[in-house]
């Protein structure tokens, strides 16, 4: 899949406390932040707060980050199972464009109230806000 696929939205000022010991960006910060990232997409996609991470696959750390980088995180669903969601991921420096992490698959499963696998019903990414869950709206409906 190229990058052209792909949608950054989530952007990151590289600070202090995200750097390892070598003082550039700690991987562990980045996964934490794709997969918040991976979870509200597949939020968005399934139309289900209760989507949770089943499987990631291998991560390529492709160059690094330092302290005052600005980064920016995409991803694109790739296959829509019977209760799962694929995506692919993309980490990039925002100026220079150059590719910082990528991760073929990282698989949400969508869950029922009681915690088990429950079919989606979606074959297709939106591109709307019109999958979102229920109880956010009705949120939005309190504050009106
Ligand atoms: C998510 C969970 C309920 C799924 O249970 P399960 O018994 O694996 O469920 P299933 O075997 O029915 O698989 C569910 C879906 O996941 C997919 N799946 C299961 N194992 C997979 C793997 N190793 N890699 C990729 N996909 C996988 C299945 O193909 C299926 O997708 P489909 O319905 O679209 O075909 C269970 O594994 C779980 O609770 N895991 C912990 C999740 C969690 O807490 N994550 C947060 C991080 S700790």
């Amino acid at each position: 899949m190229e990058t052209k696929d792909i949608t950054f939205r989530t952007r990151k000022w590289v600070r202090p406390e995200d750097l390892n010991a070598n003082g550039t960006l700690f991987g562990g910060s980045l996964l934490k932040w794709i997969d918040e990232e991976a979870a509200i997409y597949a939020i968005l996609q399934l139309g289900n707060g209760r989507a949770v991470t089943k499987y990631i696959s291998e991560i390529n750390f492709v160059s690094s980050a330092v302290q005052g980088d600005l980064i920016e995180m995409g991803l694109t669903a790739t296959r829509f199972g019977r209760t799962s969601l694929t995506m692919r991921a993309e980490v990039r420096n925002m100026i220079t464009r150059q590719s910082i992490l990528t991760i073929e698959e990282i698989v949400f499963v969508n869950l029922s109230t009681t915690g088990k696998p429950e079919p989606h019903g979606y074959t297709e990414i939106t591109y709307d806000r019109d999958r979102i869950p229920t109880h956010h709206l009705t949120e939005t409906l309190q504050q009106d």
